[in-house]
């Protein structure tokens, strides 16, 4: 295989790095090395433009990162496109011509958020890749969530030190209630997993806030209201403007992220542009405290 030339250019201070000079579909070893080592170093966010890839090869390039992680088979993830694929979910807007649902998220906000922290044991990676975008709209944006914890006022850490979080199940990151689930009012008695809210990232050791959404979000050991107050400046404090960094899509680009790492967020797009993206998630650990 030819051996790559890899240039990385971080994308923001703190977040996020771009490899240049990759091509997915003829990598080696030693390349993937330096891609994997530079994704942990730049805090869980790579971008690679300027791809052509067919299932397939993005299959081969996730199962370099770890196990496949398979969609759950609920309404909008089960995709009868592509039976031959059941690694990949279809994020996307279009409908078929009777009005069904051909992908997850539709065209509106995907708040900031981890993926699926909702369960034991949370997606290592996910990976992302373009197909079709919008000429506006559909930016994916980005936060460190180290740098979250780093930053935060040491008032504020000591809240939430040793503290556990419960990770709601019912909503999805659009804010619907899944089919999967009765509507749930009470972030007290919703469905979903426990976690530590600063945990300690798996292979870096480095310490990361881990909060996953914000709705019907609750701290252990507190009541209500006072889970709710401390949420809401715990997330205010984590989304800053200044912490974030968003993606404009190009057709061929990948983003992946960790989601041990990183909180992520779509901005909505209107619903006559198309937008398709190809996703396979990494299976990952329980997230244990820091
Ligand atoms: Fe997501």
């Amino acid at each position: 295989m030819a051996k790559a030339k890899v240039e990385f250019v971080p994308l923001k201070d703190s977040l996020g790095v771009e490899a240049r000079g990759v091509d997915i579909k003829n990598m080696d070893d030693e390349t993937f090395k330096t891609i994997y080592q530079a994704w942990l170093d730049h805090g869980g966010l790579m971008l690679i433009r300027e791809q052509e890839l067919e299932c397939p090869d993005i299959l081969k390039f996730s199962e370099r990162f770890g196990e496949i992680d398979m969609p759950r088979k609920t309404r909008i993830d089960h995709d009868p496109w592509m039976p031959q694929f059941p690694q990949f979910i279809r994020i996307t807007d279009l409908k078929s011509e009777d009005g069904e649902v051909l992908g997850a998220l539709g065209n509106g906000e995907a708040y900031w958020h981890s993926d699926m922290t909702y369960l034991d044991e949370i997606p290592r990676a996910s990976i992302l890749y373009s197909c079709e975008v919008p000429d506006e709209g559909g930016e994916t944006g980005f936060l460190s969530m180290h740098e979250a914890i780093e930053t935060m006022p040491a008032e504020l850490r000591q809240k939430i030190e040793g503290k556990v979080q419960l990770h709601d199940h019912v909503h999805n990151a659009a804010g619907w209630a899944t089919p999967n689930w009765e509507e749930q009012t009470d972030p007290r008695d919703t469905p979903g997993a426990r976690h530590p809210m600063i945990i300690k990232h798996p292979e870096t050791g480095r310490a990361a806030l881990l909060i996953g959404r914000r709705p019907y979000a609750y701290i252990h050991d507190y009541e209500l209201d006072e889970s709710e107050k401390i949420l809401d400046e715990i997330w205010a404090h984590a989304t800053q403007e200044k912490f974030s960094w968003h993606h404009a899509w190009e057709p061929g680009d990948m983003l992946i992220w960790d989601n041990f790492a990183v909180m992520h967020h779509r901005n909505p797009f209107k619903d006559t542009k198309r937008r398709v993206m190809l996703r396979t998630q990494i299976k990952g650990p329980r997230p244990i405290a820091a």
